[in-house]
């Protein structure tokens, strides 16, 4: 079973995607995680951001096993994530490495932005997890907020929208909801009304199987 779940930046699907993974025992990959890890890796070599050659090379030594959102989890890597994910080779070496763990057994869940209709396309049960543009941005200024960092909702509203702008107008593999996804609108819903709605149509779907 494999279980796609895509949207844009704070939108949710991380929590739901960890919610599903430990509920049915699946593994979980947030495949952010690997285009953060070789922005990261471009970074810390002080090497550039903009050359395809380099940033695939990167992008091939990418380790699963040693993703840790802890250490991606800073405004720059994920800046330099969505710079380098619109180069195709960067794409084609990640997508590898997560086509090649969602066959694990017995099931998995994997998050990102082109699940549904790149990565995995045969997925049994597609997501598209979405909230308007003014929630997310609350949400990522409340979670900045809690961790104690400074943080100002104007400029993270106008963050939140020039990565959805970056990710749905790239050529390959843009952000979009896949024609089979269920669309989960979480603006005004909780995660916990989310993912009875998803364990709804996941438990639908493995008395197919
Ligand atoms: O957590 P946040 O919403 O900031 O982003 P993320 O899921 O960590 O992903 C960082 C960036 O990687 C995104 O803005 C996308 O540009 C890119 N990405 C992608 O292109 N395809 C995926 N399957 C996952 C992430």
């Amino acid at each position: 079973m494999i279980i796609a779940i895509d949207g844009p930046a704070a939108a949710g699907k991380g929590t739901l995607s960890r919610l599903i993974a430990e509920h049915y025992g699946f593994h979980h990959l947030d495949t952010g995680l690997t285009y953060r890890a070789a922005a990261k890796a471009l970074i810390d070599a002080g090497l550039p951001l903009n050359d395809e050659d380099v940033a695939q090379k990167v992008a091939g030594e990418v380790e699963l096993a040693d993703l840790d959102r802890t250490v991606l989890s800073k405004h720059e890597i994920g800046e330099a994530a969505s710079k380098i994910a619109v180069m195709p080779a960067v794409r084609r070496a990640l997508v590898e490495a997560q086509r090649s763990f969602s066959k694990r057994s017995p099931g998995t869940v994997l998050d990102g932005r082109d699940i549904g209709t790149v990565v995995c396309p045969d997925a049994p049960v597609k997501f598209y997890v979405t909230a308007s543009t003014e929630v997310r941005a609350r949400r990522r200024y409340d979670e900045i907020v809690a961790g104690g960092a400074p943080a100002e909702y104007d400029a993270i509203f106008a963050d939140v929208k020039k990565r959805d702008e970056r990710d749905m107008g790239r050529d390959d593999s843009p952000l979009k909801p896949a024609d089979d996804a269920h669309l989960l609108d979480t603006s005004e819903m909780s995660i916990e009304a989310a993912f009875r709605a998803a364990r709804d149509i996941i438990d639908a779907a493995l008395k197919k199987e």
